[in-house]
């Protein structure tokens, strides 16, 4: 075991590796990644240097919104494999070193959850029903919804049941928000995390962790406007990011500290980051997602204050933070540094309208976008606190943009019939290449056996970045991910602080600070976003994401200098 992964907070600095399993490896060659896909990969994940992997939802789910709607917590999907699968998937994870990370989905279950089942059996006003947000529907025989609340994939946020009654779903209809105010919930939450952790999960990321609390009762339901946050000055949003959802929280820590060492959580939260901090805190999750290097574009300005922002709110937490560039919700970062670079409330819209249009509206610049997404690496693994990678980022992948309609399986893309068209997240999720020879008609994604076509169509182009082609060339991403994450490892991971100075001496299209190496040397990250080159600090260039010549750093480029 690493030196980090020994330390009962190797969370706090640690490379978190995220698999979404249904796209990662398909072991058995029917077209859906599986655990069994992992287990046999791990030698792989090993040689990334990765002290964790985190695995997106694997359990039994009808797939509406790729596993996020969960059938049962405490099972494996069968199309996925077995509970005995995931025992041995740990086994090798441990065995290799790496912590494993599970997801837990505590806003809504799916509506094939068997709890869901018997609310419809039982009917309005029955304890069944209170497991659920349900309320009576408007209008003489409630025909008309509570109120106009939206989901956040689009179209309404009330579904009918058919008697009067409808229930909450802030995401898929198919999704049921529970509600958190229902004790059994809160007591079957525990268990399910001790089930997890009793099978040797190290640790959890917890789905949409803002939006457990709702109040639906201080007013009548009718008064609040279609959005929220529109609502009220003064009252709290009644669904999102409420105090009372710290209660929860610090009722898991207590569950986590059963354990030896306490399993960690890392919250989804996508709150304002002045509200970050108290999820993380210790007495809470420990960690919460910082999105804000993923929200910010190759921008100087936009990315140094993702950095300050970080940087606060882990302070104030006494935990630390994390660094997200990509995940499977958001385009790939190696695309949207590759497209016209404008203010980020603007970026989200172009490269949606970009992807709509099967990536034809804007040129992507790809050799662009891979030399600032190797920068950004840089850049990201020498600040403090823990990376959160996406599968396939170590590849250089970009953004599938052009899959066609009928082949994409999100369902922000099906509910673009009640509004603006969107095509949703598939583009970042398909199937991994790992052989350039596309003899299986899958790149290598599906073991032997029957070669099922993999569940969302691969472009030629991924030949080019399997990971054989990448593995045999010393310059490609694959290549440059495991030099900077084995270093990283050892000159900062293992210096166990915190610590980040900013060097002074840089205009402002330079980012550039100091942390202390375990050698007791210091190592300079400097990262050059203007036009010309910029002067290296004195001393020995011990990675750089492009070439330096005469100690002079490039635009777009990163360098780690250390003296
Ligand atoms: C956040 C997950 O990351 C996303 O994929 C999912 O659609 C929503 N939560 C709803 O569970």
């Amino acid at each position: 075991m690493t030196k980090n992964n020994a330390a009962a907070d190797w969370w706090k600095q640690a490379v978190v590796y995220q698999v979404y399993p249904r796209s990662f490896y398909d072991a058995n060659g029917d077209g859906l990644g599986d655990i069994r896909g992992v287990t046999e990969r791990m030698d792989y994940l090993a040689a990334l240097g990765v002290d964790a992997i985190w695995l997106s939802p694997f359990y039994p789910s009808p797939l509406v919104d790729g596993g996020y709607d969960v059938a049962d917590y405490r099972n494996v999907d069968p199309r996925l494999g077995t509970l005995e699968d995931f025992d041995a998937m740990v086994a090798a994870a441990h065995g290799a070193g790496i912590k494993v990370v599970v997801d837990i989905v505590p806003n809504h279950t799916s509506t094939e959850h068997e709890w869901f089942r018997a609310a419809l059996a039982a009917g309005p006003g029955s304890p069944e029903r209170d497991r659920y947000i349900f309320r009576r529907g408007r209008g003489e025989a409630g025909e008309l919804p509570p109120n106009g609340w939206k989901s956040t994939f689009g179209g309404p946020g009330w579904e009918p049941v058919g008697d009067g009654d409808w229930y909450l779903h802030l995401f898929a209809v198919e999704q049921a928000d529970l509600n958190w105010k229902n004790p059994e919930v809160r007591e079957d939450f525990k268990r399910t995390l001790r089930f997890w952790s009793d099978r040797g999960a190290d640790g959890f990321r917890i789905d949409v962790a803002h939006a457990l609390a709702k109040d639906l009762d201080s007013r009548p339901l009718d008064e609040w406007p279609d959005d929220p946050d529109q609502g009220h000055p003064g009252e709290e949003n009644p669904l999102w990011d409420r105090p009372e959802v710290h209660e929860i929280y610090r009722e898991w820590r207590e569950v986590f500290n059963e354990y030896e060492p306490p399993r960690f959580a890392v919250g989804e939260a996508w709150v304002v980051p002045e509200h970050q901090w108290r999820y993380a805190s210790v007495d809470e999750l420990g960690q919460v997602f910082n999105f804000e290097l993923a929200k910010a574009n190759w921008m100087a300005d936009e990315l140094r204050l993702a950095i300050e922002d970080g940087l606060a709110s882990a302070e104030r937490s006494g935990s630390t933070t994390t660094w997200v560039l990509s995940n499977h919700d958001v385009p790939r970062h190696a695309t949207r540094y590759g497209l016209p670079q404008v203010k980020s409330e603007t970026h989200h819209q172009l490269v949606t309208d970009w992807l709509l249009r099967d990536g034809r509206t804007y040129r992507e610049d790809r050799a662009l976008g891979t030399r600032r997404a190797r920068a950004a690496l840089l850049m990201e693994l020498a600040l403090p606190g823990s990376v959160y990678l996406y599968q396939g980022e170590e590849l250089g992948l970009f953004e599938v943009a052009d899959i066609p309609w009928g082949a994409l399986e999100d369902p922000e893309a099906a509910m673009s019939a009640h509004g603006d068209a969107i095509k949703g997240r598939d583009g970042c999720r398909v199937p991994l290449p790992w052989e350039a020879l596309d003899e299986t008609g899958a790149f290598g994604f599906s073991g032997p056996a029957d070669h099922a076509p993999a569940h969302l169509p691969q472009p030629a182009w991924f030949a080019g970045h399997a990971v054989d082609v990448e593995e045999a060339d010393d310059d490609s991403m694959l290549s440059f991910y495991r030099r900077a994450l084995a270093l990283r490892a050892e000159m900062l991971t293992a210096a166990r602080s915190t610590e980040l100075s900013w060097a002074d001496g840089y205009d402002d299209q330079v980012i550039a600070f100091e942390r202390p190496c375990a050698d007791g040397r210091t190592l300079a990250c400097v990262t050059n976003f203007g036009q010309e080159g910029v002067p290296l600090p004195a001393g020995e260039v011990v990675l750089a994401s492009a070439p330096t010549e005469d100690g002079t750093l490039a635009t777009d480029a990163t360098a780690w200098v250390v003296r």
